[in-house]
């Protein structure tokens, strides 16, 4: 399975002063531009608002009069807008000036439009590379800031240098330009589950009039480093051979352990929707014949819709 940690990690950031355009200059969007102009790029920008230029033409960027001309500007364009049909509707009028460019589009999306967007730069006789930002726009241009490429990986390297400007500690995760989206999507599903489970346990203990506080520390001092993260290190083997030994706890142990969270919720006087879903999972996990595996046996389950 392909590891990112194998496949390529940006690590040092290598001066470059190549010139860039920047078009889509939101909050996100200008703070790419500042960074490329603090870093000394020649910065080309243009906006649909035009006026949203104005403070980094005041700091050294040029305007471009159209998304062509800006297209055209530079070898390397860094399209950031709300979302890919903003991008089309943004670089479309601009395709006759494509040809030999490289579009590297940083706006959210889902995998199948990164792949579809390879697809139509290529007609344009252009080269294309996703990307993904994770952070909020302060974070951009530090060394330590990750944002995540997929695609060409010739591209990748033609641009590498100018990319790093953006965030130093960036990511390379595969030729799969979907990839990028992929991780952001997964990523983020994590974070909402990890702090749905951070708000069930809040209200728990909040129950006997403990503050989320003092959870928040045993759970960042102890229990999540050193419990939870090798829990989920130590079943990536599993998840990925499908191999699901339920030796030190299957699933049925489980079902007791889960049934005395939403016990315990009822008894404290709170809802039961969180462990609830899980409950059900792991229900029906066992009644589909995983009873005698291991915990990681649910991603089965997960990976192909209920039937
Ligand atoms: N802000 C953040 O904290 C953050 C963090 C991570 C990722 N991102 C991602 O970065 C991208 C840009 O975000 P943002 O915060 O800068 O603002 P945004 O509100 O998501 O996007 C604003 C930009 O999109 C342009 N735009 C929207 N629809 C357009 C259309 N139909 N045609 C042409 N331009 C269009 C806007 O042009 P006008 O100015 O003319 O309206 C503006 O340049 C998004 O995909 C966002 O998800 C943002």
């Amino acid at each position: 399975m392909a590891d990112p940690s194998v496949a390529g990690v940006t690590q040092q950031r290598t001066p470059d002063t190549s010139p860039v355009t920047v078009v889509g200059l939101g909050p996100m969007g200008a703070a790419l531009a500042e960074a490329l102009l603090a870093n000394g790029n020649p910065t080309t920008v243009w906006n649909r608002t035009a006026g949203k230029a104005d403070r980094l033409v005041a700091r050294g960027a040029r305007r471009a009069a159209s998304a062509a001309e800006a297209v055209a500007a530079s070898p390397v364009t860094i399209v950031c807008v709300a979302d890919y049909p903003a991008m089309h509707a943004v670089l479309e009028p601009a395709s006759g000036a494509l040809a030999g460019r490289t579009v590297v589009n940083l706006s959210s999306g889902t995998p199948e439009q990164a792949r579809d967007a390879v697809a139509w730069a290529e007609q344009r006789g252009a080269r294309y590379l996703d990307g993904v930002i994770m952070v909020p726009p302060e974070a951009i241009g530090r060394p330590d800031t990750v944002l995540f490429y997929s695609g060409q990986s010739a591209c990748y390297d033609a641009h590498r240098a100018t990319l790093d400007v953006l965030g130093g500690a960036a990511q390379y995760l595969g030729d799969d330009p979907g990839l990028a989206v992929l991780y952001n999507t997964a990523l983020l599903g994590l974070m909402y589950a990890t702090i749905n489970g951070f708000l069930h346990a809040a209200a728990l203990v909040g129950s006997a009039g403990v503050a989320s506080a003092a959870l928040a520390r045993i759970a960042g001092d102890w229990f999540v480093p050193s419990v939870v993260l090798p829990l989920c290190a130590g079943v990536t083997g599993q998840i990925d051979s499908g191999d699901f030994p339920g030796d030190a706890g299957d699933l049925r142990a489980h079902l007791t352990v889960i049934d005395h969270i939403v016990r315990t919720s009822r008894d404290q006087g709170m809802a039961t929707d969180v462990p609830g879903a899980l409950r059900d999972l792991v229900e029906r996990a066992i009644a589909e014949g995983y009873g005698d595996k291991g915990y990681a046996s649910l991603v089965e389950l997960i990976r192909t819709p209920a039937g």
